[in-house]
C-alpha cells in the first residue's frame, strides 16, 4: 500500500472524511502524516485524536517559500510518503515541491475550476451570481488551481442561499467526493493524458 501525507491549514473538515475513509479501507492507502503550516489549526487535532503523526511547520522560521517546502519535504521524505494531498492547504507550492511529486499532489477547490479560482471559491461565486457551482479535484502543478481536472460535481445556488447555506452544501460535496478520488489515486486507477485525466 502506497503511504500519503495530508496538508492543511484550518479545520480539518476534508482531512476527517478522509481519516474516516481511511478507516473504513475505501481508501487503500496509509495516511501516516499531517503536516500545518499554522499551530492552532484544529486539523492538527483531529490527526492526534486518530492517533496519526502531526507536525507543525512555522513559516516564520522560513525565508522564502523554497526553504519552507524544503522542511516540509522532509518530513515527508522521514515517512516514505507517496502521494500528497491538500485539504484546505492555505499556502502555494513552490516549483521545487511540485517537482518532487509530478502528477501526486491532489488539491480540492470549493468551486467549478477554470472559474473562482483562489482563497474564496465560495463567497467569490455566490457573489458573481452564478446559479451553480460546484467542487473541484485536480492535480497540482505549478500554477494556482490550474493543474488537470480529476473530478468535478456540481452543487446549485438558489436565491436563498447564504454564505453559510452554500458552504455548508459545498463541504458536503466535498466530503463525499475527495475521498472517493483518494481512493482510485490509491488503486492507480487515474491516468493524466495532456490536460485530461482518466477513471480507469
Ligand atoms: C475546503 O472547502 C477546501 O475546498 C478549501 O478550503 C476548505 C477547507 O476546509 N480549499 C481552498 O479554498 C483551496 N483554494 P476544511 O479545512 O474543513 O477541509
Amino acid at each position: 500500500m502506497q503511504n500519503f501525507a495530508v496538508l492543511a491549514s484550518g479545520r480539518g473538515g476534508n482531512l476527517q472524511a478522509i481519516i474516516n475513509a481511511v478507516k473504513s479501507k475505501k481508501i487503500k492507502a496509509n495516511l501516516k502524516v499531517v503536516v500545518s503550516d499554522k499551530a492552532d489549526a484544529f486539523a492538527l487535532k483531529r490527526a492526534k485524536k486518530a492517533r496519526i503523526a502531526s507536525i507543525y511547520v512555522a513559516p516564520k522560521d522560513y525565508t522564502d517559500r523554497q526553504s519552507f517546502d524544503c522542511k516540509v519535504l522532509e518530513c515527508l521524505r522521514e515517512y516514505k510518503i507517496d502521494f500528497v494531498v491538500l485539504a484546505g492547504y492555505m499556502r502555494l507550492l513552490s516549483a521545487h515541491f511540485i517537482r518532487q511529486y509530478p502528477n501526486k499532489i491532489i488539491n480540492i477547490h470549493p468551486a467549478l475550476l477554470p472559474s473562482f479560482k483562489g482563497i474564496n471559491g465560495i463567497r467569490d461565486a455566490l457573489e458573481y451570481g452564478v446559479k451553480i457551482t460546484g467542487v473541484s479535484v485536480h492535480f497540482v502543478n505549478e500554477e494556482m488551481d490550474a493543474g488537470t481536472i480529476i473530478a468535478q460535481e456540481t452543487v446549485k445556488i438558489t436565491s436563498k442561499d447564504t454564505l453559510k447555506s452554500l458552504a455548508q452544501k459545498i463541504h458536503k460535496v466535498e466530503h463525499k467526493l475527495y475521498p472517493e478520488v483518494i481512493g482510485w489515486f490509491a488503486q492507480k486507477r487515474l491516468k493524466v493524458i495532456g490536460r485530461k485525466t482518466v477513471l480507469r
